[in-house]
């Protein structure tokens, strides 16, 4: 390799036929899942919306919070004229944001919304885990109903589906509603205090800001002690309005036949969660790592400086969904075949040739031979691309205002006027 690279952690996402392609990183296959996710969200009433790549911090510092490892440990920042930005970690605030500040309230209400884009985090990279990244985001604003929670699990479960992965496990938990966290946090502190010494320096950090986060910890030494202590669980700890509300998310996934496990640990990596809490896994990405998650945030708004507006969304890594078709040997839809190859016969109706082939694409991919071949090589070249038809054009052809079309899947051969051309494709 010479030349100057691209940043550790970034990705150039390739066509097809580069020298060692990975599956999550191939460009059609980005375009395939954004492609599908969007039809089934907007299927579902939802809308396309796309913010700006980079936001001011505050945004991610109120919305993501202060204690999370996003803003304590992988923010992108920026500043320019005295201003302080970030590259984007992640999707929801930034909708919120833009939400609230565009008075987006008018639209009927719940608001249902989708996006993908990159997403910026300075992780340590590994398969599965960069520092730009891409996620399917959808979001639904303005209302706490149950129901919509459920309905956005089984999108996302569609989701999956529609793109033939099989392998996967929804784990849902509920982190209750703040008043529930912060008798679940008092609890974790008071069972971790005497410890704290074994911990590892994230989680005595943790200790103070957020104890929860200690339960999600990678550190070898922190998960022993937390078997050592056996903690309660945060599902121990609803409240009555968080308890019901999960039961009913619940059913609804119950009598829709969406299947879930209920995990009573749930910890996600960001502050702004109330109440429903889902992580969706697959092997081939990782014990640690999820395919996606998501859950409901209904006080964001309120901390972005809006009014309240109950919220609730979920987002896919791309790359960990390639990794995960991949792993599966689930295959990318093949890509259309020509519709028609245009071969000139001389130097003298190349430029004709290309014309047809212009006006062809108004129906489909059509493609122009660069240089003049005799006829069998054209047609040779027309099965090599695969396509439909070949339309040769030598200078009889030409003079006359015809052109010899060929079926290749028929075989069937006719000459047919050039101002007809299209219909016969
Ligand atoms: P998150 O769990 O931080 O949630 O990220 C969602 C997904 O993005 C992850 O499950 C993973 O597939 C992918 N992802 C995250 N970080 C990386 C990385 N460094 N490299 C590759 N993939 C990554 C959120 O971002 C929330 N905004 C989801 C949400 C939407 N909650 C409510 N609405």
């Amino acid at each position: 390799m010479s030349g100057i690279l691209r940043p550790k952690g970034t990705q150039d996402l390739l066509p097809d036929g580069s020298p060692q392609l990975k599956a999550e990183f191939s460009a059609r296959g980005h375009r395939h899942l954004v492609e599908l996710a969007a039809q089934v969200l907007e299927n579902a009433g939802a809308s396309y919306i796309q913010t700006p790549m980079f936001e001011m911090v505050e945004v991610i510092k109120r919305g993501v919070g202060d204690s999370t490892d996003i803003v304590r440990k992988e923010m992108f920042t920026a500043r320019a004229q005295g201003d302080e930005f970030i590259l984007r970690p992640e999707g929801t605030a930034p909708i919120v944001r833009a939400f609230v500040q565009n008075g987006l309230k008018q639209l009927p209400t719940p608001a249902k919304l989708w996006t993908f884009g990159a997403m910026f985090r300075a992780e340590r990279p590994q398969k599965g885990r960069y520092r730009q990244f891409h996620q399917l985001d959808y979001e639904v604003l303005g209302s706490d109903d149950p129901l919509i929670d459920a309905e956005a699990i089984a999108l996302m479960m569609q989701v999956i589906g529609q793109l033939g992965v099989k392998n996967i496990e929804l784990k849902l938990g509920s982190v209750g509603d703040p008043e529930d966290r912060v008798q679940y946090n008092q609890y974790l502190r008071d069972l971790f205090s005497p410890f704290e010494e074994k911990l590892s320096e994230d989680s005595k950090a943790r200790l103070i800001l957020n104890p929860m986060r200690i339960l999600d910890s990678k550190s070898p030494g922190d998960q022993d002690l937390i078997s050592e202590l056996q903690p309660k669980m945060m599902l121990d700890f609803l409240g009555e309005a968080a308890a019901s509300h999960f039961k009913k998310v619940c059913e609804y996934l119950t009598v829709w036949e969406v299947p879930y496990t209920i995990d009573p640990s749930i910890v996600r990596g960001l502050d702004y969660y109330r109440r429903t809490a889902w992580e969706i896994h697959h092997e081939g990405v990782g014990a640690k790592s999820a395919l996606g998650g998501g859950g409901r945030y209904d006080g964001l708004a309120e901390l972005l400086g809006g009014p309240h507006t109950p919220g609730i969304g979920w987002a896919f890594g791309i790359e960990r969904l390639l990794i995960a078709m991949d792993t599966e040997g689930v295959k990318l839809p093949e890509p259309e075949g020509l519709l028609l190859y245009v071969g000139a016969l001389e130097d003298s109706t190349l430029p004709l040739a290309a014309k047809l082939a212009f006006a062809a694409r108004t129906k489909g991919k059509a493609e122009f031979s660069y240089k003049p071949k005799a006829p069998g090589k054209q047609i040779q070249d027309a099965l090599k691309k695969n396509a439909r038809f070949v339309a040769l054009i030598g200078s009889s052809e030409a003079e006359t205002g015809v052109v010899t079309l060929k079926n290749l899947q028929s075989g069937e051969q006719s000459t047919v006027s050039q101002d007809d051309l299209l219909n016969y494709l």
